[in-house]
């Protein structure tokens, strides 16, 4: 163990503010606005991550003699689990790969049966990640802000920076923001993935990573992730290592704000599972018809078990949101199905 290193701790708090069941229902509402817009000229589909990148089946071995703070729930003891992978990217709009945007990979363990973060049972242990370590903004309320005017365009998007924080302050934030946006993309099979917010592990918090192991970048993925990473799996299996990091203290690793990335000097990621996708082909009638399903699914923060329930305002809006989004495309698919 290094110097600044510290061990992991069972002393997190949520804080719950008395106006976030009010705030978390009105984003939610102007989500579902905007998703029946552009449903209007794509068909239903999800509010965010809306273009499937690729839909694949997937092995996870959650590994035998973790660390007593790793050893709860899912990784509680050895074992092989059936899973599915949703690979998207994070537009409301489904657009070319190209396209500077946050990427996710949406892994759903299934076959389990234990209690659920949302009371009652649950078969699956959904983890829901993205290509950056922190979300970006401290709260959702600071994010319900920027979604609706960043749906009109960049301009519109500065012009609320200015408006914000004046003329000299404005265009340094909106940089701030777009500048996340704007770093390299490796592709889905080289690219690192995370919760960037926490979850339970039995009585500890943690954070979730998925890193690849292909070392191997291909330059043609940065004009079409959905091609190379079919190709690359159409060829032989894909693999990543998931892993946990552990919360210390509110002042180094918070549970409530969505910009603080966690230190891996003060907590280091404890690898815990061998995610695997098995050689397949996307392209077959079986790869998608997959596809459909995977669309048709719902991939949620909230679809897990009570001892890895999500923690944070952050993963409370997304309780609301998430629903809402599902709701509203499951209601519309139903429709469009009677109409056909
Ligand atoms: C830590 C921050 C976040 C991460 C890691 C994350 C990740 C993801 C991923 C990977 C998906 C795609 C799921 C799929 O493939 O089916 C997704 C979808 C979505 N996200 Fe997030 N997200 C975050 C924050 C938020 C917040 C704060 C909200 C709003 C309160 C939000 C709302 C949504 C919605 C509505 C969907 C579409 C759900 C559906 O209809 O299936 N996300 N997110």
């Amino acid at each position: 163990m290094s110097e600044t290193q510290q061990q992991p701790s069972t002393e997190w708090v949520e804080v719950v503010s008395p106006d976030e069941e009010r705030r978390h229902k009105q984003f939610a509402e102007t989500i579902v606005e905007i998703q029946s817009k552009i449903d209007r000229k794509n068909g239903p589909g999800r509010a965010f991550h809306r273009k499937e990148v690729l839909a694949a089946r997937a092995v996870v071995e959650v590994f035998g003699d973790l660390p007593a703070a790793a050893a709860h729930g899912l990784f509680a003891e050895a074992g092989t689990y059936d899973a599915v992978v949703r690979m998207s990217n994070g537009s409301v709009v489904p657009q070319r790969d190209a396209i500077p945007d946050v990427r996710g990979f949406a892994l759903s363990v299934r076959g389990l049966e234990a209690p659920g973060a949302l009371g009652g049972t649950t078969d699956r242990q959904d983890f829901l990640l993205i290509n950056r370590p922190v979300f970006g903004f401290r709260t959702s309320q600071e994010f319900a802000e920027i979604v609706p005017v960043s749906a009109q365009g960049q301009t519109a998007l500065i012009k609320y920076f200015v408006s914000r924080y004046g003329p000299w302050k404005g265009p340094l934030e909106a940089a701030k923001l777009t500048k996340d946006f704007l770093k390299p993309f490796s592709g889905f099979a080289t690219a690192t993935f995370h919760s960037a917010a926490p979850i339970r592990v039995g009585p500890y918090a943690a954070r979730v990573r998925l890193t690849s192991r292909q070392d191997a970048m291909h330059l043609a993925a940065q004009l079409d992730f959905s091609h190379e990473v079919k190709e690359r799996l159409k060829s032989g299996d894909l693999e990543y290592d998931l892993a946990l990091q552990f919360y210390v203290d509110e002042a180094q690793t918070p549970i409530e704000d969505g910009t603080v990335d966690w230190s891996t000097d003060v907590s280091p990621y404890v690898d815990v599972a061998r995610v695997i996708l098995p050689q397949q082909d996307a392209e077959s009638i079986s790869g998608k018809s997959l596809s459909e399903e995977v669309e048709a699914d719902t991939f949620d923060p909230w679809a897990a078990l009570a001892e890895h329930q999500p923690l944070g305002e952050i993963m409370r809006a997304r309780k609301v949101a998430y629903y809402a989004s599902q709701q509203h495309r499951l209601a519309d698919e139903a429709a469009s199905e009677s109409s056909d």
